[in-house]
C-alpha cells in the first residue's frame, strides 16, 4: 500500500475519515430488554452527530463499510477496509482514519491493518462496551478520543492503534481482558502507548524508528486457512487431525503455560510441521512470551515460537505470511521475532 507524507495545511483542521463497520458503538437497546441490545444499528453519521463539537477537532468524512457485530467480522470486510484506507491515503484525502468497530474482534482487525497499511498516517480503531442507548454510554466519548488521537501530529508513525476508555493501545499487544467492563482493554506485555482526555493527547514516548513489518494486501478472501488448537488437560490430537483434515496450511497452538501441550499433540504438530504445515506455538495464558527452545525444542520439532503474540494475532500473522508466499520456517520465525 502506498506511503504518504502530506501534512496538515497551516490553520486548517486535520481531515479525518471515519469508516464505520458496526459493533456496540453503533448498537441500540432492544425495547423489551433491560440488558439486551443489537449491535450495528446506528450509521457512521449517527455516531458523528452524537458527539457535540467533533467538527471543531477535525474536518470529518463518514463512510459506511459494513454494519455488523464484530463477532461476524470477516476477511472480506478486512480487505474492504484495507483498500479503502489505501485509496484515502494514496489520494491524500485525509490526514488520518478512524474505524468504528465492535470490541469482540477489534484487536484482530487492528493487528491486520497494522500489517497491511504502509502509510505512516494514523489509523485508530474505536468501539464501546455499552450501546448508544445505554445509561452512561461510552461510545461518544470514545469516538471523540479516537478522533483527537487520529488528528494529533504525534500519532504519525505509530501504526494502527486502539482507543477506548481514555487509553491508547498499540495493535500488537492490545487485547480484550474482560467480558463487560469499560476498562476491558489492556496491553499486558508492553502497557498502553498513551492516554487521552478532553484536554490533550499524551503519548508515553516517541514513535518507534523501527520499520513496521507490512505485507501486500491479500488478493482475495478468504485468507489462507490457519486454525487455532486450544490446549487443555487430558487432550488428545483430535483438534490437530481435524485442522489438517480441513486443509489447514498453518496451525497455531494456544498452548498451556509456556506454549506447551500434551505429548500426543506435540507429536502430531511436529509431524505436521515436518510435512510442511507451518506450526506456531502461542499460549492461552494471556501475557508473557513463549520462549523458543525452552520446555519444547522448536529446532527439533520444526515449530515457530509466537513470543509475545496471542493466538488470534499469531493466526493473522501466519495468514499474511502464507498469503505472501513465505513458508520457510526460519523466515516465519523472523517475522514473529527472535527470542
Ligand atoms: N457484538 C459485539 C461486537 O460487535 C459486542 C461487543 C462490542 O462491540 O462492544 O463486538
Amino acid at each position: 500500500m502506498a506511503a504518504s507524507s502530506s501534512t496538515v495545511a497551516p490553520g486548517a483542521l486535520p481531515r479525518i475519515t471515519i469508516l464505520a463497520t458496526g459493533g456496540t458503538i453503533a448498537g441500540k437497546a432492544n425495547a423489551n430488554s433491560a440488558v439486551g441490545y443489537t449491535a450495528g444499528q446506528a450509521t457512521a453519521q449517527d455516531l458523528i452527530d452524537a458527539v457535540p463539537g467533533l467538527d471543531k477537532i477535525a474536518t470529518l468524512q463518514a463512510v459506511q463499510i459494513s454494519n455488523i457485530g464484530s463477532q461476524d467480522m470477516n476477511d472480506q470486510v478486512w480487505l474492504d477496509l484495507a483498500h479503502k484506507i489505501d485509496e484515502i491515503f494514496a489520494g491524500d484525502q485525509a490526514d488520518g482514519v478512524v474505524v468504528t468497530h465492535g470490541t469482540d474482534t477489534i484487536e484482530e482487525t487492528a493487528f491486520f491493518l497494522d500489517h497491511v497499511v504502509a502509510s505512516d498516517k494514523p489509523v485508530v480503531l474505536v468501539g464501546s462496551m455499552r450501546p448508544s442507548t445505554a445509561l452512561s454510554a461510552d461510545g461518544p466519548a470514545n469516538l471523540r478520543s479516537a478522533v483527537q488521537v487520529a488528528a494529533d501530529s504525534q500519532a504519525r508513525g505509530r501504526g494502527t492503534m486502539v482507543v477506548l476508555n481514555d487509553t491508547i493501545h498499540g495493535a500488537k499487544d492490545v487485547t480484550k481482558s474482560n467480558t463487560t467492563s469499560v476498562q476491558t482493554f489492556t496491553s499486558p506485555n508492553s502497557g498502553p502507548i498513551g492516554h487521552v482526555d478532553a484536554a490533550a493527547v499524551q503519548f508515553a514516548g516517541p514513535a518507534t524508528t523501527q520499520p513496521r513489518l507490512t505485507f501486500p494486501v491479500p488478493g482475495k478472501a478468504p485468507l489462507p486457512h490457519v486454525d487455532i488448537v486450544y490446549s487443555h488437560a487430558g487432550m488428545d490430537a483430535t483438534q490437530v487431525d481435524d485442522a489438517l483434515g480441513h486443509g489447514a496450511l498453518g496451525i497455531v497452538l494456544a498452548g498451556v503455560g509456556d506454549g506447551n501441550t500434551a505429548k500426543p499433540v506435540v507429536d502430531a504438530l511436529s509431524a505436521a510441521a515436518k510435512r510442511g504445515v507451518l506450526v506456531v506455538r502461542s499460549s492461552r495464558v494471556g501475557s508473557g512470551s513463549v520462549v523458543r527452545n525452552a520446555e519444547l525444542n522448536d529446532d527439533e520439532l520444526g515449530t515457530v515460537s509466537a513470543l509475545g503474540l496471542n493466538p488470534a494475532k499469531s493466526r493473522i500473522l501466519l495468514q499474511l505470511l502464507l498469503s505472501d508466499g513465505i513458508t520457510d520456517v526460519a523466515k516465519v520465525q523472523q517475522a514473529f521475532g527472535d527470542s
